[in-house]
């Protein structure tokens, strides 16, 4: 019979204030100077590290301690999160979308089966980041889909394609394109009409999140449904090169600006119209959800659709649970049920979360199980601070920092929350700009945020969990299997705007942590999703059994 109740924790007590912070991108490695949290003054981390031995340690937060395909690929916010409120590891849409693909079985499925309906008379969008990152979507993902639809009856595809330069190298949008027009070629050579229709990069074009920017999304709507946008050329590998080299300020391919592939009469080769279909690529949601409301929502007002085609719309996964968006999709989402924010909330601990917007979905829907809302509204308060937007954020790397260590202090001092939990933007969204500089900056901010909430803690003897969701701002060098920094061919050292392998640190302590409590010695290999149980028994309870174990015990002191 299952039961909501967590049972009471044998030796450790309830009513601590626990204040959660999860430093976005905040690894550990070694010292050098493209780590910028060494190069950052960070008293407060440094303390935390440097005090109680058993009080502090590493976790896993990449690979397949967190659901991803391989211990190759780089953590990910998504993930880290995912696996840091449910307590457990799921397989995450990269690998659920290559199972279904290698096994055939994403077509058998009414996701597929919806969109094929349009193969006979419509043409076939899709529209996606391409590059292979791993993070949000995949370039060997797509090419077997376009493999895949084209033994399946689509005579007409088009992509609308995104550069990345953030979860990649920057300049590797080049031969991504390359790849896909050679792919699109053979598919012109079976007969299928088969081609880049429009483009842009990433952070300019389609993909923001937590409704930071709808510009952003309707300069992509313009390009990929209307067929307008800034610049237009009839090959889509010249478009890339160009726009990277003539653009002034040189744009990062994250930043391209959008444009549409025209013939020779000057006419977009693929805008969406009615009887079309359409898939967005992308198994990741946060950066594909507000597509998905634009592309399915009779009812949208954020920005002028201008025309609201009738397509057969499927994104790669549903994205919202909740929303039930799309409602048509390949490949089914990991079920993540049972979180230890929904268990917690139903055994009465009133919760606090809060970040800035565009990391605010992190600490809410990514932690909740990608579940958008409250379990119960009357227990729960979650504060967006509201982003800086239309800026890359090397140009202000404190970010919100400040405001929200604020707002997680006022909470902690109101005495109206058990569980204070914050996400701490900087060292991610600055360490993706590739800007060194801007980083250190932006990782001291971090640290004062962090003392902030952590004098709080102090003054009302509470207890504190300090981590971090995956590696970013520790290491800002693409370098050689030996570990020595790459360079490109004007001999540059080549700048890593992506995530790391690296472990992540956890720290607790607090006044109103029970001198008994330090990390066991026996959980070596833990990762991100051994942190849920760990706070539920910080919080005075048992953790559910199948969940990953907790990384402390409690001695006789
Ligand atoms: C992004 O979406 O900004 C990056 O691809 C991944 O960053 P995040 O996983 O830290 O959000
Ligand atoms: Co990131």
């Amino acid at each position: 019979q299952f039961s909501w109740k967590l049972e009471d924790h044998p030796k450790l007590p309830k009513g601590k204030p626990i204040a959660v912070i999860v430093l976005d991108g905040w690894g550990e490695a070694s010292p050098n100077e493209y780590n910028c949290i060494h190069t950052a003054e960070t008293p407060k981390m440094d303390s935390l590290k440097n005090g109680a031995p058993d009080l502090w340690r590493l976790v896993k937060a990449h690979g397949t301690a967190v659901g991803l395909p391989s211990d190759d690929d780089m953590g990910n916010s998504e993930v880290g999160h995912n696996a840091l409120g449910a307590g457990r590891i799921f397989s995450q849409g990269a690998k659920l979308v290559d199972s279904a693909l290698a096994s055939g079985k994403i077509y058998e499925e009414p996701g597929f089966k919806y969109i094929q309906e349009s193969f006979q008379t419509g043409t076939l969008h899709l529209i996606g980041l391409l590059s292979d990152g791993g993070v949000h979507s995949r370039l060997d993902q797509l090419q077997l889909l376009l493999k895949g639809v084209s033994d399946r009856g689509a005579k007409r595809v088009r992509v609308h394609i995104l550069t990345d330069g953030r979860d990649v190298l920057d300049g590797s949008s080049v031969g991504f394109v390359e790849t896909l027009e050679h792919d699109l070629s053979e598919l012109r050579n079976k007969g299928i009409d088969a081609r880049i229709a429009s483009g842009g990069g990433r952070m300019h074009v389609t993909m923001d999140r937590y409704e930071n920017d709808w510009n952003v999304v309707k300069r992509g709507w313009d390009a990929q449904v209307l067929g307008e946008a800034p610049y237009k050329f009839t090959d889509a590998l010249e478009a890339v090169k160009k726009l990277r080299a003539e653009q002034q300020p040189k744009p990062n391919d994250q930043y391209l600006p959008a444009f549409v592939i025209v013939d020779e009469n000057g006419k977009p080769v693929g805008p969406i119209v009615d009887g079309d279909a359409v898939v967005t690529l992308n198994y990741r949601a946060d950066r594909m959800v507000m597509l998905a409301k634009a592309l399915e929502y009779e009812d949208f007002d954020k920005f002028d659709r201008v025309r609201f085609p009738k397509i057969n719309y499927a994104g790669m996964l549903e994205y919202d649970g909740e929303l039930k968006l799309p409602s048509h999709y390949l490949v089914s989402p990991p079920e993540i049920d049972r979180t230890s924010g929904e268990y917690l909330v139903k055994n009465g601990i009133r919760t606090f979360a809060c970040s800035e917007t565009v990391k605010f979905g992190h600490v809410t829907f990514f932690w909740n199980g990608n579940r958008s809302g409250y379990f119960n509204p009357e227990l729960e308060k979650y504060v967006e601070v509201p982003s800086d937007s239309g800026i890359t954020f090397n140009v202000q790397p404190k970010m919100k920092a400040l405001e929200i260590a604020e707002k997680a202090r006022d909470a902690i001092l109101s005495g109206n929350f058990d569980q204070v939990r914050v996400n701490l933007p900087n060292s991610d969204m600055v360490g993706h700009t590739g800007d060194i500089d801007a980083t250190v900056v932006a990782c001291k901010a971090a640290d004062e945020a962090v003392k902030i909430i952590l004098d709080a803690i102090e003054q009302v003897g509470g207890i504190y969990v300090v981590t971090a969701d995956h590696g970013n701002a520790e290491d800002m060098v693409k370098r050689d299997k030996a570990g020595k920094p790459l360079l490109d061919k004007n001999g540059n050292i080549q700048i890593l705007t992506s995530h790391t392998l690296e472990p992540v640190p956890i720290a607790i302590g607090g006044p109103g942590l029970s001198p008994g409590v330090r990390f066991r010695k026996d959980v070596p290999n833990g990762g991100l999703a051994n942190v849920a149980a760990t706070v539920i028994n910080l919080h005075g309870f048992v953790a559910p059994s199948d969940y990953e174990t907790t990384l402390i015990e409690v001695v006789d002191k």
